[in-house]
């Protein structure tokens, strides 16, 4: 075979399996639930392809077996037949082994981290219970031990879901759900609302974060501490401003007065990987734009927009928030 005609399906392949890594893709797991679940992906995979083997053979036997030896209605009876029959095989057996991986994936571990997960329009909260450390938009877990998320909504039905690390929960009305997340190895992985929730459900990302335990426990020091003070007189100006224009109405950021509990803790918001839950860059332009116009970019969201502040003003809140690591 011509070395070029041989290499084409090669790169075929090659090219269709870097289509499935990265880090929202549930065919690349770096947790536990995500593990069992490719594999019964897999499982399931498998046994589509084969009986797609199966029935393209027997559909071409068909077509060219000599008419003398067919006999019609023998033929459609065991067709009948044989087809329920394997279907209801091959649906129990898909259906026990799907089944067998529910109490593996809801099992508990005793020295769990428990996190409390909110869902809102349109945004993510993160509370971990021991540390009453808040964030947004950004979960940061040690690489080894589980997680046991405790999820409840603000508002509509959410769907949370980081396919690189388990399945898909709800979050529902009056209801916690839970789930386990137990990741087994660092790196940045993207989640998403897998569940329609309003005008800006395409906007409401988040990161997860997993680093060792060492990092981790480093993390949750730095996070319990308060807000930093403002490291020039542009961010003096802007802690200024964000407590005259009543930002603290919806905000949190502790060690100042401002302690509203509407909107995310921007208590350490400049150390987050993006703002607006992925919409911008977390620098002090993303802010910029944010606070200007935040409905423009994020339309539903209930953060209002502020384009009427003066220019120094919006320049200088922005430098404060980017200031806040
Ligand atoms: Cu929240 Cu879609």
């Amino acid at each position: 075979m011509h070395p070029l005609r041989s290499s084409v399906p090669t790169a075929v392949v090659v090219l269709l399996m870097v289509g499935c890594a990265g880090p929202q893709s549930a065919l690349d797991p770096a947790g536990t639930g995500a593990e069992r679940i490719a594999s019964l992906w897999w499982t399931m995979a498998i046994i589509g392809g084969l009986i797609w083997a199966i029935i393209v053979s027997l559909t071409l036997y068909a077509i060219r077996a000599a008419p003398e030896r067919t006999h019609p209605r023998r033929d459609a009876r065991r067709f009948i037949l044989g087809g329920t029959a394997a279907t209801i095989a091959i649906l129990t057996v898909l259906l026990i082994v799907g089944l067998r991986l529910m109490p593996e994936l809801l099992a508990t571990p005793d020295d769990a981290l428990h996190v409390e997960v909110s869902g809102e329009e349109f945004w993510w909260r993160f509370v971990y219970a021991a540390d009453t450390i808040e964030t947004a938009n950004e979960l940061r877990l040690p690489a080894g031990r589980a997680a046991v998320l405790h999820l409840e909504t603000a508002d509509v039905i959410h769907s949370f879901w980081v396919p690189s690390l388990a399945g898909k929960v709800d979050l529902l009305p009056g209801r916690t759900t839970r789930l386990v997340l137990e990741p087994t190895r660092p790196g940045r992985y993207r989640g998403t609302c897998a569940e329609f929730c309003g005008l800006s459900h395409a906007f409401m990302g988040f990161t997860v974060v997993v680093v060792d335990s060492a990092a981790f426990a480093a993390w949750l020091e730095r996070q319990a501490a308060p807000a930093s003070a403002p490291a020039d007189e542009r961010s003096a100006r802007g802690r200024e401003a964000f407590l005259e224009h009543g930002c603290g109405a919806c905000h949190t950021i502790r060690g100042t007065e401002a302690a509203g509990r509407l909107g995310p803790d921007l208590t350490h918001v400049g150390s987050r990987d993006r703002i607006g839950a992925g919409r911008l860059p977390n620098d002090a332009d993303g802010f910029a734009r944010w606070i200007g116009n935040a409905p423009g970019l994020k339309p539903g969201a209930h953060m209002p927009a502020f384009g009427m502040l003066p220019d120094d003003d919006l320049r200088a809140l922005a430098s404060y928030l980017d200031g806040l690591e």
